[in-house]
């Protein structure tokens, strides 16, 4: 089978690296990419927002399967440009992705399909701001309607802060919702989904604000791990029932089937499990985490979602033990990230790159935000901390940044589901 991942972060080079451990596949290609996914796959340039551009790439290079990573292109239309070329496609159809692409779009889904989120109010106006703020707090949730990578959300106590931030994202344009607080521990559930048939991947947890105890401003995510020692047995389970299975049957219902990798972003409530946000794609830097630990070969478990088939599919084996990655953040990230400088120590496979190129002088330099994504492994959560951080001092970039407390509470048993 002839692969070919679109995207170019740390989250396509872990599915790259998984793809080239799968004996099925026989060519392996990723555009646009980076310097670390050039090491493992051919390259080639592609513009990942341009649907017609990447179908037109998957059929010059011949492909099987196209695996597409980032959102944009989903949204975009990019798989169903790869499916009328005649090509397998992992990733859903631009209706399907609709449930990342707009928050209400969600909503309106969840509420038809009975599953538990938060509550939530659009505003699109200014002059109707003051009464929908009214109506939540003492804690705020303020979000941009649409893609913002991470980064279009606040959470605040501060009434004037949550005003300022939902006036900003007003002025450019972009409606506004406003959501009631929920609170507990985070889980991130992918599933691998062929529009009817569910298959459960590891639940993960990521760390979105830029510093350690979660403190500065949300960021596209700066570590995970997974699995989640501190999950109650059962929760995969439940989630599936309450929340997966029906959005994935009020979708085929609707004839907009979701076929790829849905993404529940959860809290965990004293009221059970509640939807956070859904992404139509692997989420970053949790793939990073959960596709080692994987062992069935996943390219016949992607081709068997891409082509309907996943019923059928035999049951995932997974290795024992945990994952952590901790997240190479160039300096100034994610306000303005600086880049061009060269990063050395970076070679090995458990380096995953993100924003990094190679310079015509054979050096692999900083070219994005998120630089570098170092992922350990080990028996205990622990031991996969140690192994994480232990390269991520073998890593470096200068004026870098990254949090020292990934995995940090869980390791020591002081996350607790309620
Ligand atoms: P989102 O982009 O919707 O995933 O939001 C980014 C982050 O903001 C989430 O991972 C949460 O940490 C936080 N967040 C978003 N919505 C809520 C909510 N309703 N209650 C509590 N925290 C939230
Ligand atoms: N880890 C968050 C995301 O991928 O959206």
């Amino acid at each position: 089978m002839r692969v070919l991942v679109i995207g170019s972060g740390a989250r396509e080079h872990a599915l790259v690296l998984a793809l080239s451990h799968d004996p099925t596949v026989t060519a392996l290609a990723c555009a646009p990419g980076n310097a670390g996914t050039a090491a493992v796959a051919e390259s080639y340039g592609v513009d990942v927002a341009d649907p017609a551009a990447i179908a037109a790439r998957a059929t010059e290079w011949d492909a099987d399967l196209v695996v597409v990573g980032p959102e944009v292109p989903l949204v975009a239309g990019a798989a169903d440009a790869v499916r009328a070329a005649g090509i397998a496609c992992f990733g859903p159809s631009t209706e399907a992705a609709r449930i990342e692409g707009s928050k209400a779009f969600a909503k309106e889904v969840m509420a038809a399909a009975g599953v538990p989120t938060a509550q939530s109010e659009i505003v699109d106006n200014p002059a109707k701001l003051d009464a929908a703020l009214a109506h939540f707090g003492p804690t705020w949730v303020v979000k941009d309607d649409g893609l913002a990578a991470g980064k279009g959300v606040l959470v605040t106590s501060d009434r004037a802060a949550a005003r300022t931030h939902a006036m900003t994202l007003l002025d450019g344009g972009h409606p506004v919702l406003l959501e009631s607080f929920l609170d507990g521990p985070e889980a991130s559930l992918f599933c691998v989904v062929d529009g009817t048939t569910v298959v459960p991947l590891v639940p993960a947890q990521d760390f979105k604000r830029v510093g350690d105890d979660d403190a500065g401003p949300n960021t596209g995510g700066m570590g995970a791990y997974a699995p989640l020692p501190w999950a109650p047995p059962g929760m995969v389970k439940d989630v599936l029932a309450k929340i997966i299975q029906p959005v994935v049957d009020e979708l085929a219902a609707r004839g907009t089937p979701f076929s790829g990798l849905l993404y529940a972003g959860l809290a965990l409530t004293s009221d059970g499990p509640q939807v956070i946000e859904f992404n139509c794609r692997f989420g970053d830097p949790e793939t990073q985490v959960v596709l080692p630990l994987l062992r069935t070969p996943i390219a016949g478990l992607l081709n068997a979602a891409a082509t309907g088939t996943l019923a059928a599919y035999p049951p995932l084996e997974w290795s024992d033990g945990y994952a952590v990655t901790v997240v190479v953040a160039a300096e100034g990230y994610p306000a303005r990230a600086r880049a061009g400088d060269v990063i050395t120590g970076a070679e090995a496979h458990a380096v995953l790159h993100a924003g990094t190129r190679r310079r015509d002088d054979g050096a692999i330099v900083s070219a994005g935000g998120r630089v570098l994504s170092v992922v350990g492994t080990g028996e205990t959560l622990t031991e996969a901390r140690e192994d994480a951080y232990r390269r991520v001092d073998e890593v470096h970039l200068a004026g870098s940044h990254h949090r020292t407390d990934i995995a940090a509470r869980a390791a020591k048993g002081e996350v607790t589901a309620p």
